[in-house]
């Protein structure tokens, strides 16, 4: 896998789960990493815990819904690392439970979650392009595989597929524009962390974790849910040279969640 000492790049959510995990998976390799998070304690374990390992890190506080806060995140990352040329728009939320669609908190449940998981993610984007226009860069953003299918909440299942149109919608902008940006999707089956955990909390069908766990295993053919590192590993591919290939193109990791 080639190395990444070039990259200078920005990880949304990259206090817990996913993010957490491609951060470290980044730094692991030389890139130099700008860990964000809205839970700033997080966002600093993450860039301490890289750190510790002697690579290169640090941590900021971002809600990915201000859009003023990424000139911030933008301009911190250029200042400490050199000119960002990577964004992966990963922070999201599961919002399991509250878009219900015959209860009237359900709309205001639909806009939150639209507004974290997509509209950001368009902010992101517009920030990045602004940035990497001149010199070149590639995009990275976790979808999921409802965004391919069905089978969430409405507002997730909407706001994931958004993110996978949006992201094809910017390849072929960045192209016709002759702008040197790729920009790509990911697509998670079910991987153990914080948000997935939570859901045990609402779901009507089970009562603890481990039931959880038992019914959302029967859905992945490979026989278990994914590591945080299973999706890490498909991001340090797209961030890489290795895919110089790929935009527009979504990089499926569900372990078979979408075969069945
Ligand atoms: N875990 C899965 O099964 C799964 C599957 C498919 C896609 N995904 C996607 O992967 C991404 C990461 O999910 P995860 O499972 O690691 O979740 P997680 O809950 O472990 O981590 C999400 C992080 O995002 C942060 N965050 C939430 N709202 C934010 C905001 N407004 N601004 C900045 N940060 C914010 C949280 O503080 C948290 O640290 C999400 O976009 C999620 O939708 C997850």
């Amino acid at each position: 896998m080639t190395e990444l000492s070039q990259k200078v790049v920005i990880v949304t959510g990259g206090g817990s789960g996913i993010g957490a995990a491609t951060a470290e998976a980044l730094a692991e390799r030389g890139a130099r990493v700008m860990v964000t998070d809205i839970n700033s304690q997080a966002a600093e374990q993450t860039a301490h815990v890289i750190a510790q390992r002697g690579q290169q890190a640090e941590a900021m506080q971002q809600d990915v819904c201000d859009n003023a806060v990424w000139d911030q995140v933008f301009a911190k990352t250029n200042k400490a690392f050199g000119t960002v040329n990577t964004l992966v728009n990963n922070a999201g939320v599961s919002g399991a439970g509250k878009d219900r669609f015959e209860e009237p908190e359900g709309l205001e449940a639909w806009r939150q979650i639209m507004a974290i998981n997509l509209d950001a993610v368009n902010m992101g984007c517009r920030r990045a392009i602004t940035e990497m226009k001149a010199h070149g860069g590639s995009i990275v953003n976790i979808s999921s595989v409802m965004g391919i299918v069905g089978g969430a909440g409405p507002a997730y299942n909407a706001s994931k597929g958004g993110v996978r149109l949006l992201t094809k919608s910017i390849a072929s902008y960045c192209g016709r524009m002759g702008y040197p940006i790729r920009c790509n999707s990911v697509h998670p089956g079910y991987i153990w962390t914080p948000m997935v955990r939570q859901i045990a909390e609402v779901h009507e069908e089970v009562e603890t974790e481990q039931e959880l766990k038992e019914m959302l295993l029967l859905q992945h053919p490979i026989g278990r849910l994914g590591d945080p590192e299973d999706i890490a590993n498909g991001v340090r591919f797209l961030v890489s040279d290795d895919s110089s290939f790929m935009t527009g193109s979504e990089l499926v990791i569900d372990g078979g969640y979408t075969s069945v």
